[in-house]
């Protein structure tokens, strides 16, 4: 039988890899989406070799250099990547090595592929959630644009879809702004987990090698180095945590679209959203469909599964390095993709968001909305708020019966239900009425929406 030349592993082999065993187990089809990581950890690492002593200068110059002209290589189209070198790391290696001779074989010192692909992964991801951070940041500011602009918009707020009371449109876009500031902050607290370097575990118990670890951290950024090689080659949590945050930011979005395709419908109408966010029916000719809408709530259910994968895939390892750890790179992968182009193109759909105000304010003046302000201002003339409610109760029942809204009623009709309503009722039962009265942090006055859009802004701005 023939030797496993090709490999970087072949050594204690005698017979060559199954081709099928090849094929399940390489990874290069995909983890080569990491190439500029793990150059950039493979750059550092040898820095610090030199700098310890452990490689020449000469070796590292040569590595160095040699790496780079991977890059280029690698980035211009022109690398075969093979997959009977496995996975990114060894494809590069090898290239490494055919490039510059033996200084390539001394790369691998002091350091596996186990710690490695952790490495890489960490930064890799690093980027991304500094990437993810950012579009979220720019769809938060495109929601302050539209609150402000809408912030005395009035339309029905719902519970149980069903009209509760009153709500600015702009209060409802900030609702949505604050969702996405949480999904920013869990993303920089996930972040910090992710910036610890596992470089120097080497396959899992560490390297004879006198290393500088934090010499290398420092190199990649790193805030820190892994305090234990069998948990830094191991534990995938990092990418646990943040495809859990990236779940709950394709929930939120699900969410915001299944509002957006309900308003944009015609028994709504609340909103129409712009022609370039929709496609067609084959069929009906009067179709325009909200497909982004739907494909980003479809899409939810990637993300999730994906949560749900990455999960099951740690539960059972024992420690420390696995090879079931290669299954995290799809799921993560396509969580990050998904994450991001839903959010790009978000930006762009709300801030072109047409919003039909007249419609919205039509539909708030049905469903009796301002029936709690009529039990507040019972309230307010001495009525204990259980015998308002139920008061108002009965009113609400007088006009599903006769066709009327609370303020379409008389003074003499609402007095049937309180002898001592005044005229200054009408006020409070107004829409405007409703809405500017909520006045206070939280509330949905446009007042209170306005200073909370600033106060976002200021902090949006200081932060950067
Ligand atoms: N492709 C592997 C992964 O993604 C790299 C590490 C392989 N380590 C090993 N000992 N086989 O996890």
């Amino acid at each position: 039988m023939a030797k496993n030349i090709e490999k970087l592993w072949g050594g204690r082999f005698a017979e060559r890899t199954d081709e099928l065993v090849e094929r399940f187990t390489a990874s290069v089809q995909f983890d080569s989406r990491l190439y500029r990581h793990d150059i950039t950890a493979s750059i550092a690492h040898a820095r610090m070799l030199a700098h310890v002593g452990v490689i020449t200068e000469a070796d590292r110059d040569a590595i160095v250099k040699g790496l780079g002209k991977i890059a280029d290589d690698i980035e211009r189209g022109d690398f075969a990547w093979s997959a009977g070198l496995e996975d990114v790391h060894m494809n590069i290696e090898a290239r490494l090595t055919e490039h510059i001779g033996d200084a390539g074989k001394r790369l691998h010192t002091a350091r596996s592929r186990n710690d490695q692909v952790a490495t890489d992964l960490r930064l890799y991801l690093r980027d991304e959630v500094d990437a993810i951070a950012g579009e979220i940041l720019g769809l938060q500011r495109v929601l302050l644009d539209v609150a402000e602009r809408e912030a005395a918009t009035i339309m029905p707020g719902f519970t149980h879809l069903q009209t509760a009371q009153p709500v600015t449109f702009g209060h409802h876009m900030m609702a949505w702004f604050e969702m996405l500031a949480r999904d920013r902050t869990r993303l920089s607290d996930c972040r910090a987990r992710i910036n610890v370097m596992p470089l120097g575990s080497a396959a899992l118990a560490g390297t004879s090698y006198p290393i500088d670890r934090e010499y290398t951290a420092k190199l990649l950024g790193f805030d820190g180095v892994c305090a234990n090689s069998l948990d830094a080659v191991s534990d995938r949590d990092f990418v646990i945590e943040f495809n859990a945050a990236a779940a709950l930011i394709m929930v939120h979005l699900s969410r915001f679209s299944e509002e957006l395709i309900l308003w944009s419908s015609a028994q709504f109408n609340f909103i129409a959203l712009p022609d370039r966010y929709c496609t067609g029916s084959s069929i009906m000719p009067q179709k325009k469909n909200p497909d982004v809408a739907e494909l980003v709530r479809g899409k939810t259910g990637r993300v999730t599964g994906n949560l749900l994968a990455l999960l099951m895939l740690m539960k059972g390892q024992p420690l420390a390095y696995n090879r079931d750890n290669q299954e995290d790179k799809e799921p993560l992968f396509d969580s990050v993709d998904t994450v991001k182009a839903s959010l790009q193109v978000y930006s762009g759909m709300i801030a072109a968001l047409d919003v039909r105000r007249d419609v919205m304010h039509d539909a708030a003046l049905r469903g009796f909305a301002t029936a709690t302000d009529l039990a507040d201002y019972l309230v307010r003339k001495g009525v204990a708020f259980r015998d308002a409610h139920e008061i108002v109760g009965r009113a609400v029942r007088y006009g599903v019966e006769s066709g009327k809204d609370l303020a379409q009623m008389s003074l003499d009709q609402l007095r049937q239900f309180w002898a001592t309503i005044d005229e200054d009722v009408f006020a409070v039962l107004t829409l405007d009425g409703s809405v500017t009265a909520r006045d206070h942090i939280g509330g949905t006055a446009p007042v209170q929406v306005r200073a909370a859009v600033s106060r976002a802004r200021a902090a949006l701005d200081a932060a950067g």
